[in-house]
């Protein structure tokens, strides 16, 4: 029995030695030593024996078969380390190549401009209001005294929401003004910025583009101060001092008078040419038209409970895409939104 023993011994010994694989130890693994095993066998042949071969067999058989876990054991692990010094072979990592930077990206050129222009009005006391881009009927035109049969609500100019009545895109960012003003007392001094909607498409109209909204109230404020606040921040923003402004009458209806605010032309300096060749963004004019602004209408006030014969104000509204497009000269709306990192990726 003992011989017997020895010879299973060898046996799975040299069948590991050349065994190249996990499922061929694992054969062998259960034919010696699993429970149907060939060690097994020998244990069951135990009970025919005298008491004292049953004692050394027994704790032979048990002294071999714990040796031969694990020698099984050493070849798993062995197998596995040579499987891994494959990999490391074919895989290999060089931690002295360098390294392939990550692509940064940085924020859109409109989001810079906002910032910029967040920063002048900051400088001039004004803080930074938001309002909602959809809009109910009541803010973006009723509280505006814009009548239900103004333009800007016909269903050419204005995007209403299906299915939530009497709400819009807001086509303006004045309604600001008034959600604002309903919830603070004067003085007031804010500007907001952000997307505006209207039905319009062509090369220097999108039905998404931004404006600037501003609006000061209080107790002596004209018309005097808004040209000084508007004339600074167009130099500002064009970082050039000798630009002025100018003033035409216009009419919005929450605004009297209404006002259309011009600055000279950053790209001539107003004298309509260059080099006697003709501007072509002024048309030769030396003016660009900016905005639209003009006094609070007293209605406007009374409508968010102001006493409007203590309080007046200014109000003004800039679109924001045709300032950047005119500093940077960028000559077709639609490359802001068109998201080709070429043009992106130069500013
Ligand atoms: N909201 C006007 C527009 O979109 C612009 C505007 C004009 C805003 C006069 C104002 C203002 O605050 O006083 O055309």
């Amino acid at each position: 029995m003992k011989e017997k023993i020895e010879k299973l011994k060898k046996q799975l010994i040299d069948a590991l030695k050349t065994a190249k694989s996990d499922e061929i130890v694992r054969n062998l693994e259960v034919d010696f030593l699993g429970r149907k095993g060939k060690f097994n066998d020998i244990m069951k042949s135990l009970k025919d024996m005298s008491d004292d071969m049953k004692k050394t067999v027994g704790r032979l058989a048990n002294e071999v078969k714990t040796e031969l876990e694990v020698a099984v054991q050493k070849k798993y692990a062995q197998l596995e380390a040579e499987e891994l010094g494959q990999i490391a072979d074919t895989e290999w990592l060089d931690v002295t190549v360098p390294g392939i930077r990550p692509i940064v990206g940085h924020r859109h050129l409109i989001s810079k401009f906002i910032d910029d222009i967040e920063l002048i009005f900051g400088k001039m006391g004004f803080s930074v209001a938001d309002g909602p881009d959809i809009e109910t009927e009541h803010y973006c035109f009723n509280q505006l005294n814009i009548p239900p049969d103004h333009p800007a609500r016909d269903m050419q100019d204005t995007f209403w929401v299906k299915n939530l009545d009497k709400t819009v895109l807001r086509t303006q960012t004045s309604p600001v003004q008034v959600r604002f003003m309903e919830a603070h007392e004067p003085p007031v001094r804010i500007i907001s910025l952000g997307k505006t909607f209207r039905k319009d498409n062509d090369a220097t109209h999108s039905p998404m583009f931004h404006q600037c909204e501003g609006l000061m109230v209080g107790e002596n404020v004209s018309m005097a101060n808004l040209k000084a606040i508007l004339t600074h921040f167009m130099q500002q923003v064009f970082e050039d001092s000798s630009i002025k402004t100018r003033f035409r009458i216009s009419f919005f209806p929450f605004v009297e008078p209404g006002l259309e605010v011009d600055c000279t032309c950053p790209i001539c300096h107003g004298e309509g040419k260059i080099e006697n060749v003709p501007c072509k963004l002024c048309k030769q004019t030396g003016w660009l038209e900016i905005g639209g602004a003009g006094m609070v209408h007293p209605k406007v006030l009374e409508n968010v409970g102001y006493d409007s014969k203590k309080y007046t104000g200014f109000a003004f509204g800039m679109g924001l895409d045709r300032m950047v497009m005119i500093k940077y000269r960028i000559n077709h709306l639609r490359l802001f939104f068109e998201n080709d990192l070429r043009f992106i990726e130069q500013f």
